[in-house]
């Protein structure tokens, strides 16, 4: 699971908590936890030559089966760090890193309402980056010190309990949502060979090509014996000219990845 903690800060409580769970929940999941902090403010004209953070965080992503979002509160919305990121992974436009992937959403604060607002903001976010969302079980936690202990390792038997429940319904969940929800095509771009790609669109391109300009030639001849009405062979160019520049797109569009 790639993880991203909205909070930038060395003591975050949410940075703590979001390391609790994966220690928990080591059996099951693992948690690898993205780097945010060096994330450039998100700017278009940075994609002329992008920074190899914003490269790394879509690498790890596409490398995930699924993500957590763990985000503190800041004046009742979600973390601009995370905005930041989510920013950067949904573009360049077609190449939405956050497409289709599983993911659940969770947040602390000192307070008792446990990051619930900034939580239920960035739900609506990530449902417009066409994420796959876990709607049960929510966790609003109320974080206090003494819970935990200084390696991150939960003292309490009833937080135990219930961070326990999650991650088994977490993981259950993701075992299912990863081969429904992940389109064929979606799996093939993480784990597609560029270069195949490429030589496979060139050979379609080249046969689809000879065949049309065969039929273009063969119309040809038979329009100067006579046999062809001029109107079949300007509709024979039309699609020769229609279908070499879909197969053209096609190139250049597996060149672009
Ligand atoms: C700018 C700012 C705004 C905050 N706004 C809220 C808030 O709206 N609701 C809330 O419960 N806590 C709020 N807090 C308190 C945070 O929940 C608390 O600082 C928490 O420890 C932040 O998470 P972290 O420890 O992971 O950094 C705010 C804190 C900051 C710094």
């Amino acid at each position: 699971m790639a993880v991203l903690v909205g909070s930038l800060r060395r003591g975050s409580i949410n940075r703590k908590f979001a390391e609790s769970i994966g220690k928990l929940a080591a059996d099951r999941l693992r948690f690898h936890f993205i780097e945010i902090g060096d994330l450039p403010l998100y700017n278009d004209d940075l994609w002329e030559n992008p920074p190899e953070s914003v490269l790394r965080l879509k690498r790890e992503i596409a490398a995930a089966d699924g993500v957590v979002f763990v985000t503190p509160e800041y004046n009742r919305s979600f973390s601009a760090a995370i905005k930041n990121a989510i920013d950067w992974g949904s573009r360049p436009w077609g190449q939405n890193s956050w497409e289709a992937k599983p993911a659940a959403i969770m947040g602390a604060s000192p307070g008792v309402i446990g990051a619930a607002v900034a939580q239920n903001q960035l739900k609506s976010v990530l449902t417009v980056c066409a994420m796959v969302l876990m709607g049960q079980p929510e966790i609003y936690f109320s974080y206090k010190p003494e819970l935990f202990d200084e390696a991150n390792n939960v003292r309490s038997e009833d937080v135990k309990k219930f961070l326990n429940g999650w991650v088994d319904r977490f993981s259950a969940w993701i075992e299912r949502t990863v081969e429904t929800c992940t389109p064929r095509w979606h799996r093939s771009y993480s784990d597609h060979d560029p270069q195949k790609c490429c030589v496979l669109a060139l050979i379609g391109t080249i046969l689809m090509t000879a065949l049309l300009v065969w039929a273009f030639v063969s119309n040809l001849l038979n329009l100067l014996r006579g046999f062809v009405p001029a109107v079949t062979l300007f509709s024979s160019l039309i699609y020769a000219f229609g279908a070499l520049s879909v197969m053209v797109f096609f190139f250049v569009f597996h060149r672009a990845q």
